[in-house]
C-alpha cells in the first residue's frame, strides 16, 4: 500500500492529489516534505508513513530547500523518535549521520558505486567534497585503492566522516581531512593523485581548477558534477559538456570525456549531470588568469593566498 492509499479517508481527496510522491528514507528516518496548504496534517501523514514502512521510526519534514555551502536542510521534527541522527546501510557500508548538521542523500547510491566500480588498484585518490564519507567509504571498501583522501569543510561532516572510517574498517585508506578542498589541494596534494571526485554541482565548475593541480602531471580522471536548467530542445548533457571543454581547452589540458549521464531530474527541466573527464596530460595546465602565478611543487598553478 502507498502513501496516497492509506490516507485515504484520512485527507479529502483533493488533498491526497498535492501529495509529493517521493521522499527519502535514510536509516530508520523518513524525510517528507509536505505542501503548505497541507501543513496542520503533517502529523496524520507522518503516522501513515510510519504504518506503511514499519523501519521508519522517527518522521522528520523538510521545511526548506537544501541550501548554504554546506548543503543542509531545514528539518521539523514530525512523529516518532525525537532524533536527527541514524545509520543508513549502503553497499555493505554503514554511515552515520546527524541529517540536521551533514549533507546525506540516498538517491545518490548508484552513482558512488558507479565510480568505485571504476577505481583501479593502488589509485590514489581525492573527494573534494566528501560530507560524511560516502564515495570514498564504498570506494575503500569495493576497490583496491591505496588513499582516498577526503576534505570536508563542515566539521560536523568531519566528524561523522571519522566515525564511519572506523565503522567501516577503512582507517588505512581513507583520511578526513578538514578544510577548503582548494586550500589542501594547494597546500599538500598538488601532483598527488590518480582521481578526483567533485560531488558538489554548484562549486565543481568554480574549484575545476584545483582538481586538475591535484592530478599527477601524467594526468588521470575527474568525476564531475553539475546542475543544469535547460531551455526547450536543450540537451542538459550537451551544455555541461561544453561548458566544461571551453574551460579545460581554455587552461591548455589534453581532456576526453569519457561518459556523460544525468545522475537524476531535480526539478521542471532542471537536471544533475555527471561527467567521467579523463586528462591525459595537464603539465601544460595554464591557471592564473592574471590573478598571480606561483611555482607549486614545480608546475605552475594558482594561489589564492
Ligand atoms: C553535496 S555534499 C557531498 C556529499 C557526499 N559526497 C555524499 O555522497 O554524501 C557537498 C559537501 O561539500 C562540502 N563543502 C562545501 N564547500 C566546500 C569546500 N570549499 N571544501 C570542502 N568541502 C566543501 C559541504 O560541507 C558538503 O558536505
Amino acid at each position: 500500500m502507498n502513501l496516497k492509499d492509506r490516507l485515504t479517508g484520512f485527507l479529502e481527496p483533493s488533498e491526497i492529489k498535492m501529495l509529493y510522491k517521493s521522499f527519502d528514507i535514510v536509516g530508520d528516518i523518513a524525510i517528507l516534505k509536505i505542501p503548505e496548504r497541507l501543513e496542520g496534517k503533517g502529523e496524520v501523514i507522518a503516522e501513515a508513513l510510519m504504518q506503511i514502512h514499519r523501519n521508519v521510526k522517527t518522521v522528520l519534514c523538510q521545511v526548506g530547500p537544501v541550501s548554504g555551502d554546506l548543503r543542509l536542510r531545514e528539518l521539523r521534527w514530525l512523529r516518532g523518535e525525537k532524533r536527527f541522527e541514524t545509520i543508513h546501510k549502503e553497499h555493505g557500508c554503514l554511515f552515520k549521520v546527524d541529517l540536521s548538521k551533514c549533507y546525506f542523500s540516498p538517491r545518490l547510491s548508484y552513482e558512488r558505486m558507479r565510480i568505485a566500480r571504476q577505481v583501479k588498484s593502488g589509485e590514489v585518490i581525492v573527494n573534494m567534497f566528501a560530507g560524511v564519507g560516502c564515495f570514498s567509504i564504498i570506494i575503500a571498501r569495493h576497490s583496491g585503492a591505496k588513499k582516498v583522501y577526503s576534505i570536508d569543510i563542515n566539521p560536523a561532516a568531519i566528524h561523522y566522516m571519522r566515525e564511519n572510517i572506523n565503522l567501516n574498517r577503512v582507517e588505512n585508506v581513507v583520511e578526513a581531512i578538514l578544510g577548503d578542498s582548494k586550500e589542501i589541494i594547494l597546500s599538500r596534494l598538488t601532483g598527488a593523485v590518480d582521481r578526483v571526485l567533485m560531488p558538489l554541482p554548484e562549486k565543481a565548475y568554480e574549484y575545476l581548477d584545483y582538481a586538475l593541480m591535484a592530478l599527477k602531471p601524467t594526468g588521470g580522471i575527474i568525476h564531475y558534477y553539475d546542475f543544469e536548467h535547460t531551455k526547450k530542445g536543450e540537451d542538459p548533457i550537451a551544455n555541461v559538456a561544453d561548458k566544461v571543454s571551453k574551460k579545460l581547452s581554455d587552461l591548455g589540458v589534453a581532456f576526453n570525456i569519457s561518459l556523460a549521464r544525468i545522475v537524476r531530474t531535480v526539478g521542471p527541466r532542471w537536471f544533475q549531470v555527471a561527467l567521467d573527464i579523463f586528462i591525459s596530460d595537464r603539465r601544460d595546465l595554464c591557471v592564473g588568469g592574471g590573478r598571480g602565478e606561483e611555482e607549486v611543487n614545480g608546475y605552475i598553478g594558482m594561489s589564492n593566498r
